[in-house]
């Protein structure tokens, strides 16, 4: 864990304060084609870095303990994720080697076999083959090598990530590019989860843009909560991945503090994305983690939305986690996806030829400037 990160992130927003609640600026104004947002060919070469990056799954609290899984549908591929008994995560196409059919319904448990629906064949928490249904009569077949299929996966700083196209080389270390070791900190993999919800919204794009915006919070979410953080917001990216905060006048009274006695729980707010498609907004005692994926087609995406506490919650503690999840449910469905579905279509009218991202937007200048990269790597073979 990068205490020393932590501080200085907290020393940067503190003399953002100071300035008189300034924002950090990128060197111009930065324009994305609106093509970038409707075209069907540019989406399908997104979906495909989808299927060849390292995508957050779950939190290793949602597989706690040995032989626990969970199952879910991500971008049409049925994925499922088991802890086996040496703690390690495993990940398979959650797909029948018989003739295909899903093996274990999208949710989560302890299990130590699952039965396929079909025809019953029987497959272990190792993805291993290890019934198969009146196999005297079904003829010759090596079981050994009739296991799900796998797929790379790898847990850093209790988050389970997994690359959709088995085979795919995963270096997940340096992919993150250390950014899991201010991510540790908050203990993912001991978290509960209280509530989970998929969303649909306007192409994934459009969606993400809001997550790394603060500049529409008082107007978009006046009503809602939009007032009550300042909407000038400080940028640190470590590789793709970028944390937002804005300047918080409470980190003032850390002045009179010894840094060594900073306390990081004051520190750790704001909103924690992992490229290119996770957004965290909480801290130590856990929030609201969402998870984008490109829908069926460029106008169309999927989230998952899930609150977690960080801590078994009394009932009187899960019953009001429950009402926050809700809130942010509501604010997600009714102010911004409201809003992208609707952008969405207006962009469709070629009235524009481009979108801004301003000064004060680096967040979302940088992931576009990314994302064309990354998507020039694929065009270029140099991934
Ligand atoms: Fe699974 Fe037949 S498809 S047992």
């Amino acid at each position: 864990m990068n205490r020393h990160e932590f501080i200085d992130m907290a020393r940067e927003n503190i003399a953002h304060v100071e300035a008189g609640n300034t924002p950090s600026q990128s060197d111009d104004v930065y324009r994305v084609p609106v093509a970038n947002y409707l075209d069907p060919a540019r989406w399908q070469r997104e979906v495909n870095l989808f299927r060849r990056l390292p995508l957050m799954l779950a939190l290793g609290g949602e597989l706690r303990e040995p032989g626990s899984y969970k199952a879910m549908t991500v971008m049409e591929t049925p994925v499922l994720m088991t802890r086996g008994s040496d703690g390690a995560i495993s990940a398979f196409v959650n797909s029948c080697s018989h003739r295909g059919a899903v093996v274990v319904p999208d949710g989560s448990g302890v299990a130590r076999r699952f039965a396929c629906p079909y025809h019953n064949w029987t497959y272990n928490g190792s993805g291993e083959l290890v019934g198969v249904t009146d196999r005297e009569f079904f003829g010759d077949i090596d079981i050994a090598c009739l296991g799900l299929t796998p797929l790379p996966c790898a847990e850093r700083a209790g988050l389970v990530f997994v690359v959709l196209t088995p085979g795919t080389p995963i270096d997940i270390d340096d992919y993150l590019c250390g950014y899991d070791q201010l991510l540790d900190y908050f203990g993912f993999g001991d978290w509960q989860l209280i509530s989970q919800k998929s969303i649909e919204g306007p192409n994934w794009k459009v969606a993400y843009d809001g997550y790394l915006d603060f500049y529409h919070l008082p107007f978009l979410h006046r009503a809602t909560f939009g007032t009550e953080i300042s909407n000038k917001p400080i940028y640190r990216a470590w590789g793709p991945h970028q944390r937002m905060t804005s300047p918080d006048p409470r980190l003032l009274a850390l002045r009179d503090v010894p840094e060594d006695e900073w306390d990081l729980d004051v520190m750790c707010g704001g909103v924690w994305t992992i490229f290119p498609h996770i957004s965290f907004a909480g801290n130590h005692s856990g929030g609201l983690v969402s998870q984008l994926f490109p829908g069926t087609s460029p106008g169309s995406s999927t989230t998952i939305q899930s609150y977690f506490v960080a801590d078994e919650p009394t009932e009187a503690e899960r019953t009001d986690a429950e009402h926050r999840a809700a809130f942010f449910e509501m604010v997600v469905r009714t102010e911004d996806y409201y809003t992208g579905i609707r952008l969405q279509r207006a962009l469709a009218a070629a009235a524009k030829s481009e979108v801004l991202f301003g000064r004060n937007e680096g967040g979302g200048q940088l992931f576009h400037q990314l994302l064309d990269r990354y998507l020039d790597e694929d065009a270029n073979g140099t991934s």
